[in-house]
């Protein structure tokens, strides 16, 4: 960082504010003020505006039942399907318009355009197809793919039979794809032979194959053709048990499914996500509140309109491709652009070129994309016309000042507001944020709750802290698109969301508070700054990470006797993986380990878990009461100041640690 970016950073962090152009403001899809105090008002019949977006095949009875908290339900007794408010209700008006844009990797021109009778039409064939092979209402379906247009078809698929999907990042190992599949029992997978990175080919059957081998009950699989009879494609012969997907499509062509009718309470999907524990949580989510809270956030935050060209670049194997990519857009019956491949391919001004080329009107990406972009500069947005641009997001980590400055500048031309996101995989959709019409933005401030949001920054003991002051946030209402529970463990969703702060013996709603685990601040002007994860769950690259997950796969690498895993800071990837290790006698701390390690890290959650670092030591620092000080190990690998160690059982450990990182 130079003086002067410093500089500008600290003058941005003192809390300069943006204004909406009017250029936005006067097309805006919310524009009216009193939408804040109307749904506090009117809370929480307020959220019928969100049901109002989605066509329900039964009214519901009530808006909320909140009798048994924390399991709340909304739109009880309401029924409807989702592929149906994806597909079938813009068939008439919409048909021929484009649902999905798909923009592959540029080596072999695969790029397709589905309208919506065509993906209509693929999402009825590939029902059928699952029907035939014996899916049945409530069975769960995991999908193991990457960016292909064959996942969202899917998706789409289970949801009109029924069927909750399960989707598990491509960047996930083989083990990570075993474990989900075990833990919701899920006795059927679609995946590809292949994909490209960077122009390369990727043998990804390989791997499900290998996670298949895990996999303890019987399975029947669908394989996707991405690669073609070409000489990339690996030579993979599809097993007993293994299905081509083009083929059963082709065998099911012109089928019709009906979509089934569903309650507004019963699942549309799982999605894993990592927590304080080694094992990670299934989410679940519901098709009433879900799909009314992604279709009214898109609208409200994203400003989406069913003439837009609508650009999420996250992957569909993590929630905000879900909402956002996926169930959000598709219910608003706008144009929703898939791309397969990275930013940096063939060239650094891959997403500018794309948005040129389809003249996108939002974009929506993370943070880490941002500081990436600022890092090789400015002449490759430069090189393309961006002016089709409405609107910027951002989602996944907290932005610093001085990226969202160069979006807000460099892409936007100072005339897109910028919404920052603040939301998680078990909110379902978005929380915090500016709703851009109405709402000045200040750089690094996520910015108020949305309305009808009731959040509060409070101390330990759940008092709301000052303004200013660093404290934890919690949610003190429910809303539609929360997680209902994790999966077949209710036990477990009280205590990682609820106990902390709730009355859990109490049966009024009013005593239930919803703890993200997440460290955040408020300003005068109820601005709200998300500061990071308090649990031991980290962020690299806005991917979500649990150390403890990390950690047991170090220990399970021969010659480690113990590990500790943190976060440090990272320039580019917001947080970077540091793992401190103990060898077990006998072993030396050398590269050789250190690579098992780093493999044995890959294979059990995927590369994106790759530490940074391997720091070998004698000891870890400890309390007297034998616990390890995370805390200081984080600032050490953020070469930061070490504070008083006289608590410490081995004060003598710091010194020589901090040396090895040589921060
Ligand atoms: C973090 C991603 C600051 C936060 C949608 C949260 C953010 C976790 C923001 C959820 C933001 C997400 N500012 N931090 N705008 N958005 N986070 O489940 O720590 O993958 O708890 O959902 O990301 O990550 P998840």
């Amino acid at each position: 960082m130079t003086a002067e970016d410093g500089q500008l950073e600290a003058r941005l962090a003192e809390g300069e504010v943006f204004e909406p152009s009017d250029s936005f403001v006067s097309g805006a899809n919310v524009t009216d003020p009193d939408v804040y105090e109307e749904f506090e008002e009117n809370w929480p019949e307020c959220w019928e505006a969100a049901a109002e977006l989605l066509d329900w095949e039964t009214d519901y009875d009530q808006v909320l039942d909140d009798s048994n908290p924390p399991f709340f339900e909304w739109f009880t007794d309401g029924e409807l399907n989702a592929s149906a408010n994806c597909l079938d209700r813009h068939l008439e008006d919409r048909g021929d318009e484009v649902a999905i844009e798909w923009v592959g990797e540029p080596v072999d021109e695969a790029n397709r355009t589905y309208t919506y009778e065509q993906l209509h039409r693929e999402v009825n064939e590939f029902a059928a197809a699952l029907r035939a092979q014996g899916v049945e209402e409530d069975d769960v379906v995991t999908m193991y793919m990457p960016m292909i247009p064959e996942l969202p078809v899917a998706m789409l698929a289970c949801a009109r039979i029924g069927a909750p999907h399960s989707v598990v990042f491509a960047g996930f190992s083989a083990d990570a794809l075993a474990t989900r599949m075990n833990a919701a029992d899920s006795e059927y997978l679609v995946t590809c032979d292949g994909y490209y990175r960077r122009g390369d080919p990727l043998d990804h059957l390989d791997k499900a194959n290998e996670g298949l081998a895990g996999v303890e009950g019987e399975t029947t699989t669908v394989v996707v053709d991405r690669l073609g009879p070409n000489d990339d494609d690996f030579g993979h012969d599809l097993g007993d048990d293994q299905l081509d997907y083009d083929t059963l499509v082709e065998e099911h062509a012109g089928a019709d499914v009906d979509p089934v009718t569903r309650d507004a309470e019963d699942m549309l999907f799982l999605m894993y996500t990592s927590g304080t524990t080694g094992k990670p949580k299934g989410v679940k989510h519901t098709t009433g509140g879900y799909l009314s809270w992604v279709s009214w956030t898109s609208q409200a935050v994203l400003d989406i309109k069913p003439e837009d060209t609508y650009f999420c670049s996250a992957d569909i194997g993590w929630i905000t491709g879900h909402s956002y990519i996926v169930y959000g857009p598709l219910a608003l019956g706008t144009t929703t652009m898939m791309y397969e491949g990275t930013p940096d391919h063939p060239e650094q001004d891959r997403l500018w070129e794309i948005v040129d080329e389809y003249d996108a009107t939002q974009l929506y990406t993370a943070p880490t994309a941002i500081r990436a972009f600022m890092k090789w500069g400015t002449e490759f947005p430069d090189r393309h016309d961006l002016s089709s641009l409405r609107l910027l997001g951002t989602v996944g980590e907290p932005i610093n000042p001085r990226a969202w400055k160069w979006y807000y500048t460099h892409i936007g031309d100072e005339e897109c507001p910028v919404v920052d996101t603040w939301w998680q995989t078990e909110t379902g959709g978005m929380m915090i944020t500016t709703l851009p019409g109405l709402k000045d933005m200040k750089p690094g401030a996520a910015g108020p709750p949305l309305p009808g949001v009731d959040v509060r920054i409070v101390d330990t003991m759940g008092e709301e802290v000052e303004p200013g002051q660093a404290g934890y946030l919690t949610v003190n209402k429910p809303w539609p698109g929360m997680l209902r529970t994790l999966y077949r463990n209710d036990e477990r969703f009280i205590n990682e969301y609820w106990a902390e702060y709730s009355d859990t013996d109490s049966d009024d709603p009013d005593d239930w508070v919803y703890f993200p685990e997440d460290g955040a601040k408020i300003d005068e002007d109820g601005y709200i700054t998300v500061l990071g994860r308090v649990d031991d769950v980290i962020n690299v690259s806005g991917h979500r990470l649990g150390t403890m997950e990390i950690e047991s796969a170090i220990v399970g690498v021969e010659g480690v006797a113990e590990a500790a895993v943190v976060g440090g800071n990272h320039d580019i990837k917001g947080e970077a993986v540091y793992a401190y290790v103990i060898t077990e006698d006998g072993y030396e701390g050398d590269d050789d380990l250190r690579e098992r390690i780093i493999a044995g890290v890959e294979d059990a959650i995927g590369p994106i878990a790759r530490p940074e670092q391997v720091v070998f030591t004698p000891d870890l620092p400890k309390t007297r009461s034998g616990k390890i000080m995370r805390r200081l190990l984080e600032n050490i690998a953020d070469g930061e100041e070490i504070g008083n160690t006289s608590t410490l059982r081995n004060p003598e450990i710091v010194d020589d640690i901090q040396k090895q990182v040589g921060n």
